[in-house]
């Protein structure tokens, strides 16, 4: 049966935090991207007073010439400043209407202000009447984005030319994998590889030189044991050193604090992780290795269908299972989503006949253990989708062939067949299989599949798949056309390639990272009441465990032990890298470990914070991204409120170097490094030690906007 996992973001996050929300009004450390004063008002130069005489003003961000009347540049919609007189109604303002931020201030603050249920109790409510504005305190004008730029960029003339968006360079994967890494990188992290060229890969891998800081805070200097109940209480400081065998130099810190800030300020440690014999693989214990498939794709193509109808077939859904679900929904009137409530378990999912969050089901073919993750198409369910699909080896896309659903997936304002491809491709996902399906809602055209095939080809060859890692497939989950054997249809028998189930098989092995130490970012975590038992749900990204092995669960720097681990509703004795578990653990407070958390190695934490270098490509966005933007920032099975701090650098998108320093804003397919900081600390790494752990997506105003790699992971200020 498939498993539900707790693949949701929640919305229900207080952000009240945000009310006293500060844009760096006394932090000098932080510039604002060009000349402000004190006050953060920028000065006009010489240019742009010469501008304003001839009835134009430029926009100190993107030099934009706006006509005079404008109180916000057309281009980027940043607050004139001054605002033009005549045009604010409020006198209780600044001085001389001069607001205490500077626009770009302002600008930031209503940037992505209709972030999910943030409602920033402070905000000002501004007027908009007839082009006048504005009232309110000063410097702190928030307000839903779109109110706020109907209101000041006047009569709708905010556009983006927005053409598809392509990465027409490298990838972020690509920019940092084949070595383009950002200048500043330079992280206490530092692996050094052996350069020997007859060492073997593995070996090398064997004798990376970890330069770790670890750093374990507590509540209590006094008693090591004391740490275990609050947080482990140990720091190592000192200067980098080899260190053989488990035992690390270290000091008590008498400094308090909270145990998720365990890795702060890591001391740096040499210490060569040396994986023991069972952590890697058997060949002769298991011959079928294990590949999580994620299914993506625009709302109702048929995921869900495909997905219960491939697991009906295989025996995974009885047939007594099956005959309840289509008595079911035919008592519900949904007799047509009989398959699909195999995955779609919960009543609203089932009512609104749409999946919510990501479903989870295994199932065998001749070469692996599928690990199936059922995506939700909705665009409001975007964030659950990211939290599967950062564990997708590879994907199936399902495209709906029906006559206009094609198009409104590729739609570029709302079609999920981009976002989701986006988010799949920056995941790692190289290789995907598209299912063309309800191919029987066009007579098996072979005309309509060619048309879908040349325009999806486009799109999917502009976001770095390789002609040689997609496989079209033209199917019926309904009609149970083309999923486990050839089609029996003779509409189809213009199609001689391959059927569902062996395009899966034919799928290359993921390479997974066995050798290194132990890494399972947290999904799920459940908590039995009755039994007392505590059990985390995720994908092994790095190393390995077993029953009975020491880990650290992360932020909250507790040690637990692992008490059993279970893989498909079967109890197996290790997970290797790639595995999806369901590990129970013991010796731990429940309330300390959460999802978003990692579980990792005693001796090798993931680190923790909240301060990053990014290395981003910004999708189709209609607003700019500037210094102060807030964004939700998606990370493994965590999403938080971030805010741009800086905008470093712009780079080439084919060479992947710095095409200019400190830009202003991004723009629409611009490639470029930024730092942000995040209202929390989370689990992270940087993406040159873990891939899974340092992959990040930028979303604001529900679309998803950027799509990067961590970078270098900033030192948090103590
Ligand atoms: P979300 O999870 O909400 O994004 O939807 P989904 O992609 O999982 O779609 P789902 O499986 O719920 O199916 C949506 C509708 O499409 C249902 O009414 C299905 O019966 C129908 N459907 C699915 N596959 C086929 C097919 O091959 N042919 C036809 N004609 N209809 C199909
Ligand atoms: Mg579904």
């Amino acid at each position: 049966m498939p498993r539900k996992g707790n693949y949701r973001v929640d919305y229900e996050d207080d952000y009240d935090a945000y009310e006293d929300y500060e844009y760096y009004d006394n932090d000098n450390d932080y510039d604002y991207g060009y000349n402000a004063n004190e006050n953060g008002v920028v000065p006009e130069s010489k240019e742009i007073q010469e501008a304003a005489k001839i009835g134009i003003w430029r926009c100190p961000i993107c030099t934009y010439d706006n006509e005079d009347d404008m109180s916000a540049c057309e281009i980027c919609g940043v607050l004139r400043n001054p605002l033009v007189k005549g045009h604010s109604k409020s006198s209780s303002g600044p001085v001389g209407g001069i607001c205490k931020d500077s626009g770009v201030s302002i600008m930031a603050k209503s940037l992505f202000a209709s972030l999910p249920q943030h409602k920033p109790k402070k905000a000002v409510v501004f007027e908009a009447k007839n082009g006048a504005l504005l009232k309110g305190e000063p410097g702190n004008i928030l307000g839903d984005f779109h109110d706020f730029h109907r209101a000041f960029s006047s009569q709708n003339k905010y556009k983006f030319n927005i053409a598809p968006y392509k990465f027409d360079g490298p990838s972020p994967d690509d920019l940092v994998s084949s070595g383009m890494r950002s200048s500043t990188l330079g992280s206490k992290a530092n692996f050094k590889t052996s350069s020997s060229p007859d060492v073997s890969r593995k070996e090398k891998e064997l004798k990376i030189e970890v330069e770790r800081e670890i750093t374990i805070e507590g509540h209590d200097s006094s008693s090591a044991s004391t740490s275990k109940e609050k947080g482990p209480l140990l720091k190592i400081e000192g200067k980098p050193q080899t260190i053989s065998g488990d035992m690390m130099k270290m000091s008590i810190s008498s400094k308090s604090g909270s145990a998720k800030n365990a890795n702060r300020a890591r001391a740096s440690v040499s210490a060569p992780f040396k994986p023991e014999k069972w952590m890697l693989p058997d060949q002769i214990e298991d011959k079928l290795s294990q590949l999580n498939l994620a299914i993506v794709g625009h709302v109702d193509s048929g995921k869900s269908t495909l997905s219960g109808r491939l697991l009906h077939l295989l025996g995974r859904i009885s047939q007594k299972e099956f005959h309840k679900y289509e008595r079911e929904a035919k008592q519900l009137g949904k007799g047509s989503f009989a398959y699909a409530w195999a995955l779609d378990e919960s009543a609203e999912e089932r009512e609104r006949g749409i999946t919510m969050t990501v479903a989870v089901a295994f199932f065998d073919t001749k070469k692996y253990h599928i690990v199936l993750l059922d995506s939700p198409g909705h665009k409001d369910f975007v964030p659950n989708m990211i939290s599967g699909a950062t564990q997708a080896d590879a994907a199936i896309l399902v495209i709906d062939a029906s006559v206009g659903a094609f198009e409104a997936g590729m739609d570029a304002s709302g079609g999920q067949t981009r976002e989701h491809t986006q988010l799949i491709r920056s995941f790692g996902a190289d290789q995907i299989i598209v299912a063309v399906n309800k191919m029987d809602a066009v007579e098996y055209s072979r005309e309509r599949f060619d048309i879908i095939k040349q325009k999806l080809g486009v799109f999917l060859r502009s976001c770095s798949f390789k002609e040689s890692s997609i496989l079209w497939i033209p199917m019926s989950a309904m009609e149970n056309q083309n999923l486990v054997d050839v089609p029996s249809d003779t509409r189809l028998s213009w199609y001689q390639g391959l059927c569902l189930l062996d395009a899966i098989d034919s799928l290359q092995p993921p390479v997974r990272d066995y050798s290194k130490p132990l890494l399972l970012p947290i999904c799920d975590v459940i908590k039995s009441q009755s039994q007392g038992q505590l059990s985390v749900v995720g994908k092994v990204e790095n190393g390995a465990l077993r029953s009975g092995y020491k880990v650290l669960v992360m932020p909250s720097g507790e040690i637990a032990t692992v008490r059993s681990l279970e893989r498909d509703n079967h109890v197996c004795n290790i997970a290797r890298a790639g595995d999806n578990v369901t590990v129970s653990l013991q010796g731990v407070d429940p309330n300390r470990v959460t999802a978003g958390g990692v579980l990792c190695h005693p001796d090798f934490p993931v680190a923790v914070s909240k301060h990053f270098e990014l290395k981003i490509v910004v999708l189709d966005v209609t607003t700019p991204i500037l210094i102060g933007s807030q964004l939700e920032f998606h990370i493994h099975h965590t999403k938080e409120v971030a805010r741009v701090v800086k905008i470093l650098s712009l780079l080439d998108p084919k060479t992947g170097k710095v095409s200019k320093k400190s830009p202003r804003c991004l723009l629409s397919k611009q490639n470029a490094v930024i730092e942000v900081a995040l209202e929390e600390e989370v689990c992270v790494e940087e993406y040159s030690r873990c891939k899974a752990l340092g992959r990040v997506s930028l979303r604001a105003s529900g679309r998803t906007i950027a799509l990067g790699v961590v970078t270098k992971i900033v030192q948090n200020e103590q």
